[in-house]
């Protein structure tokens, strides 16, 4: 790795220029190999402005912010009273994943055999993997226990529990998966997994009877609004656990505390976590080691996507990022995202604010963004709009549907970006 002196910091690139950055080095936590970088670069900048004078990229460019996803973590393990397990799916970047270990995550929900592979690869022993999927391949437990020490596996159903008691190796922990009935978030989660309260017991019992160690999991949905509903949950958990009569080990009251977005005023996480460590004492979970397993709010302001506009028609925008690519939670969970302009050579973009519509890159007509957005009347072709908040989930998910992907990612040093800060040229949508 190599640090400079200068605005652009290049790894594996040609000597760049200005002004001090500084970059925590991680020497024997390098990112792995296929990442996408910058034509095979590694960049890095103080700005979103200098990342624009520099490049003036054609493409869709990932933004992470490393700084913001590191303050995240240390937020949630100082104010968490049990053990934070990362949800390695909601962002599985090598570098959020140290940035993450830089504030203090050591438990990592793997969700596949390529999730244990990538924690172990880049963390080391040093973090331990849950491999917390409920529905496994046997060939995936076998390795990932066998090879990759991991000693925590999530099961929802007999099928699953008999799977993994016969082919795991070493001691092993088994958490039973429990439904929770659907509350106040976005995403519910237990329409998918999940056992009923009378099934949650009687795994508990045989995984016990098979002298297993056993735990309670569940999700109360992501992008949750309530505190109180991790509060009913464990009381539902208090239940399964009084019926299954056995002693339990561990709780595991999932990911779902939420992020940040446009129109969407969330209790501050401390109105959860202080609910969270209520529900224990009040449940009776004291003794139980406690678990959570967040994804999106430890990372949705870690990123940013960096647009181009490649054409206007009349009040009709076309940019280089859609639906299908890196903006497509907006249309999976409806979120709000805010956004900023850039312009070449710096400085506001001229006019008032007038609605436009932003269509994606690909052929398909369902590839625009939903709602219509106040973006300055002299907007054009060439200039950049830049989204915040998509740290989670979405490079993470975006496909290269038409050939059009996000091909780079720099980390930038500034902090994310809010409407509150609008005079820098930032935008709202308004509809
Ligand atoms: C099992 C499990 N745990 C944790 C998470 C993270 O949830 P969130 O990003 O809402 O915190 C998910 C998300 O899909 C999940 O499936």
């Amino acid at each position: 790795m190599m640090v400079q002196r200068g605005a652009c910091v290049i790894f594996g690139g040609p000597t760049k220029r200005r002004g001090p950055l500084t970059m925590h080095a991680i020497p024997e936590l390098l990112p792995s190999a296929g990442t996408p970088e910058f034509g095979g670069e590694r960049l890095a900048y103080h700005s979103i402005a200098e990342l624009v004078a520099d490049r003036a990229p054609d493409h869709s460019v990932v933004c992470l912010r490393p700084a913001a996803v590191e303050a995240a973590a240390r937020h949630l393990t100082s104010l968490f009273p049990g053990d934070v397990l990362y949800a390695v799916k909601c962002n599985p970047h090598p570098r959020v994943l140290q940035a993450l270990y830089r504030g203090g995550v050591r438990h990592f929900d793997t969700a596949s055999l390529a999730e244990v592979k990538l924690v172990r690869g880049l963390l080391g022993r040093q973090a331990a993997a849950y491999f917390n999927h409920p529905v496994k391949a046997r060939a995936a437990i076998a390795e990932a226990s066998e090879r990759h020490g991991v000693r925590h596996f999530v099961v929802d159903s007999e099928g699953e529990l008999h799977k993994v008691a016969e082919t795991a190796s070493g001691p092993f922990e088994i958490a039973v998966r429990m439904a929770t009935p659907p509350g106040e978030a976005v995403q519910h989660m237990s329409s998918k997994f999940g056992a009923s309260p009378a099934e949650a017991a009687q795994l508990l019992r045989t995984a016990a009877a098979m002298g297993l160690p056993v735990g309670i999991a569940f999700h109360v949905g992501s992008q949750c609004r309530d505190p109180n509903d991790y509060a009913r949950a464990l009381g539902l958990a208090a239940q399964v656990r009084d019926t299954a009569g056995v002693p339990v080990g561990t709780i595991n009251v999932g990911g779902g505390f939420p992020a940040w977005y446009l129109g969407d005023d969330v209790p501050p996480l401390e109105a959860f976590t202080d609910r969270i460590a209520e529900g224990v004492r009040e449940f009776g979970f004291d003794d139980s080691r406690l678990q959570c397993e967040p994804g999106r709010a430890l990372v949705a302001s870690g990123g940013s996507i960096l647009t181009q506009v490649q054409l206007r028609k009349g009040r009709a925008l076309y940019i280089n990022d859609g639906i299908f690519g890196n903006l497509c939670e907006m249309v999976y969970l409806k979120l709000r995202l805010p956004l900023r302009t850039h312009r070449a050579g710096g400085g506001g973009l001229p006019g008032p604010d007038s609605e436009f519509t932003l269509f994606g890159p690909t052929c398909d007509p369902v590839d625009v963004l939903p709602g219509v957005w106040a973006l300055p009347e002299g907007i054009q072709e060439g200039d950049w709009i830049e989204f915040g908040q998509i740290g989670a989930y979405s490079s993470a998910i975006a496909t290269s549907f038409n050939g059009f992907t996000s091909e780079a990612i720099v980390d930038v040093a500034e902090q994310p970006f809010w409407p509150g800060q609008r005079a820098a040229g930032e935008h709202l949508r308004i509809a």
